[in-house]
């Protein structure tokens, strides 16, 4: 029981017994299982099979000891699912066959087309509800935030740069603006299907916002992410935010409605609460590529982190804290240097 709730206690500001912990893109390439049962079989096919999707999803909980799933999909599956025409290419990611130019071309994604999404939603829902009815820790459903939706649509496919998108946003603010309303939109609908079918939790993965200068961020991600939170005003499930590259974004994010920040990797905990006024509840922040050194070399860092953590949030603090990376696992990573992170943190996590 104590597992179930650990996740839910440091969101909800009260103070677990341990510290709990879960990483992004924990299912997925780094682990052997995983790669037995993808094989060749594209992301987008093997998301539309809840058996396959449950199994998925629940492999790093029972290897790794983790305190939260997370569900196995995709950001870009609510697009596929609007009609957008996409693949995900292996090493790259998504790819756009028709990337956004005009202001015209955002009509694709319209109000009755987001609209009728729900409908189309069936297997996300029916995979949550299987993985529900046999995890024993909380479930967190996810979306992709619509700035990092808009970067994948017009500039059709991963790039340091989001240059078309940011050059799109200038030329066309208002039509820009109107497009992250319909995505925060369909977001939002992704999301109710997770929490109606019983998700505990949703994080909302802003991933490339990091490119954006303050501005512009409060111009036009602020409100696209308020939007998504009050569309789901009927629920209570608690909210996280991430992005990555944020260190100059953190004090605006005072301002978005959400209960938890999760930290990029690049700036330690401490600075970032302090940006933040000690007003979120905080998650993160490991250098992913940390996991590939070995153990003993990198069990210190691992230490002072949770210890700067439970600092910031637990005991006699108003906020909680989460313990993560500051940006997803990468695929090489050695899967046992995940599971004695686990064990650390649970030994060490004690409040
Ligand atoms: O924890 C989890 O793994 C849950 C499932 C999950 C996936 N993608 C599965 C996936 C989550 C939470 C995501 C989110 C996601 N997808 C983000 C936000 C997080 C981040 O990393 O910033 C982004 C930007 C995407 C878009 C995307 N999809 C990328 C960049 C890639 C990787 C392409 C590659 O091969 O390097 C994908 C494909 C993808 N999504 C994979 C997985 C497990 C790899 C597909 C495979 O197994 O070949």
């Amino acid at each position: 029981m104590d597992k179930l709730s650990s996740l839910l206690q440091a969101l909800n500001g009260s103070t677990p017994t341990s510290v709990p912990i879960w990483f992004m893109r924990q299912a997925g390439r780094s682990l052997p299982e995983y790669r037995d049962i993808k094989g060749s079989t594209p992301i987008l096919d093997l998301l539309k099979n809840p058996e396959i999707v449950k199994t998925i999803t629940l492999q790093p909980v029972s290897r790794h000891n983790v305190d939260a799933a997370i569900l196995y999909s995709d950001i870009v599956l609510p697009l596929l699912v609007a009609g957008i025409d996409l693949r995900i290419e292996a090493g790259t990611g998504p790819k756009i066959t028709e990337p956004f130019n005009t202001p015209n071309d955002t009509e694709k994604l319209n109000g009755d087309v987001v609209n009728s999404i729900p409908a189309k939603l069936d297997f996300v829902g029916e995979a949550v509800k299987l993985i529900v009815s046999e995890a024993n820790v909380p479930l967190i459903g996810f979306a992709g935030g619509p700035f990092t939706l808009a970067c994948y649509l017009i500039d059709g496919e991963s790039s340091k740069t989001w240059s078309k998108t940011k050059s799109f946003m200038r030329t066309f603010p208002e039509a820009f603006s109107l497009l992250l309303n319909n995505l925060a939109l369909l977001c939002a609908q992704f999301i109710r299907v997770q929490l109606l079918s019983g998700a505990s939790v949703f994080q909302v993965f802003d991933s490339w916002v990091g490119v954006l200068d303050r501005c512009d961020f409060e111009r036009f991600v602020v409100p696209s992410i308020n939007a998504i939170r009050s569309s789901l005003s009927d629920f209570n499930q608690p909210m996280i935010y991430f992005g990555v590259n944020t260190s100059h974004l953190l004090d605006l994010m005072t301002s978005l409605d959400v209960d938890c920040i999760g930290i990029d990797w690049r700036i330690s905990l401490t600075s970032a609460a302090e940006s933040m006024n000690y007003n979120h509840s905080i998650q993160g922040n490991l250098d992913p590529s940390l996991l590939l050194s070995p153990f003993d070399v990198i069990k210190p860092i691992i230490l002072q982190t949770l210890e700067e953590g439970m600092r910031i949030g637990g005991t006699n603090t108003k906020i909680g804290y989460i313990f993560n990376l500051g940006h997803g696992v990468l695929p090489e990573t050695n899967p046992a240097t995940i599971t004695k992170t686990v064990e650390l943190v649970h030994e060490f996590g004690r409040y």
